[in-house]
């Protein structure tokens, strides 16, 4: 305030009226401190509860996603969500309940149809099985009946004689194929291990086709190592059966004339076995399918072959750690060939 003031008896004078700004500045502060105070933990609440609620949301699709998963790989393995996710509500409820209601429905149809699938494999091998016998009996009896007919004179039912024995042999080897097929695919690993010498399997394959080829004015050739190949731990009988098989479609594809050859080859840690023939040979095309059960490449299929020779090939030489292919021959045909590990030699701890 300016200019003069009466003070009566004491003149005049002037009046300075004034406060002190420093406490009213500090309240400022402290109160503009209460606010951004208050705004940060605001924000973090909210924040937090956002991050609260994804986390919640996102645990709860993750744990539907987990048991998708589980259910695409097997519908067996289905365990239903439990109430605890949340059912009833919102979309991810809606989600579990629907996921809940299609695993019950898959998880009862596969039950159903592997209690189907194990009873007609049961079945089928039962009566595989009981096919060997009446082939055996009708196989000597059909041999038995050529010697007869041969010192009878009748010379004129041999060719009769010789279907009747191609075609028991070619039925054996299929209800062979078929059990062996059926005994791997129901275990998951092989008994009758022992150290096998594919060596002599190679040269037992071949005596027992000398007749075979040369009825069909076919060459048979062994191919040995001047080295030989370590032992292969596995089952003879079922290796014989993968070189039989090969052997077999080598000679069903090559024309008279024609040569077929049984390779064996110490290849790094293990054996190499191949059998190349001189027919058509198998198109690049039909590699890949080659191996699959009753995949059958010519469309003028020979009479009386289903189609899983080399599908139990490949089967048997799988469980054996080793490996199956399919090239070219030289100078034309075809070439399969099947690689096994050597037998790992005992430790000296283990004799
Ligand atoms: N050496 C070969 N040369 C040309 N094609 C072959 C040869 N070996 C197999 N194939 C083809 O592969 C197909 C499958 O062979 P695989 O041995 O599995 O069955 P298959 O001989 O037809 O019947 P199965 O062996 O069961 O009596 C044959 O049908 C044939 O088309
Ligand atoms: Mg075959």
């Amino acid at each position: 305030m300016e200019g003069p003031v009466d003070l009566g008896a004491r003149g005049k004078g002037t009046l300075q009226v004034g406060f002190r700004t420093a406490r009213l500045e500090d309240r400022l502060r402290e109160i503009a401190a209460e606010g951004v105070q208050a705004g940060v933990t605001a924000f973090l609440a909210l924040a937090m509860g956002a991050w609260i609620i994804g986390m919640f949301a996102g645990e709860r699709i993750g744990r539907v996603v987990s048991r998708i998963e589980i259910l695409a790989a097997d519908p067996g393995r289905f365990r239903p969500l439990r109430a605890g996710l949340g059912l009833g509500g919102d979309e991810v409820s809606r989600l579990a309940e629907a996921f809940n209601r299609m695993g019950a429905s898959l998880k009862a149809e596969t039950s159903r149809r592997r209690e189907l699938e194990a009873e007609k494999q049961e079945l089928s091998a039962m009566l595989v099985h009981d096919l060997k016998t009446p082939l055996t009996v009708i196989r000597s009896g059909i041999t038995l009946l050529a010697d007869l007919a041969d010192e009878g004179g009748q010379r004129r039912h041999a060719r009769t004689f010789e279907l009747l024995e191609m075609s028991t042999a070619r039925l054996q080897r299929m209800v062979e194929d078929v059990l062996q097929l059926a005994k791997l695919e129901e275990t998951s690993s092989l008994q009758n291990l022992h150290r096998v010498d594919v060596l002599s399997l190679a040269k037992d394959c071949s005596t027992d086709f000398e007749l075979v080829v040369a009825d069909r004015k076919q060459k048979l050739e062994l191919r040995l190592p001047d080295e030989a190949p370590p032992p292969v731990l596995g089952d003879s009988a079922l290796l014989r059966r993968v070189l039989d098989n090969l052997v077999h479609n080598a000679v069903e594809h090559t024309p008279a004339g024609g040569v077929i050859s049984i390779g064996v080859l110490r290849d790094g840690e293990g054996v190499t076995v191949s059998v190349c023939d001189s027919g058509p040979g198998v198109p690049v095309s039909a590699r890949a399918d080659i191996f699959r059960k009753f995949f059958q490449k010519d469309v003028k299929r020979h009479v009386g072959n289903v189609g899983l020779g080399l599908a139990l090939c490949a089967k048997v030489v799988a469980r054996h750690g080793g490996k199956i292919g399919i090239g070219d021959a030289k100078p034309k045909g075809a070439r399969f060939y099947f690689t096994l590990p050597a037998a790992i030699e005992p430790s000296p701890a283990d004799v």
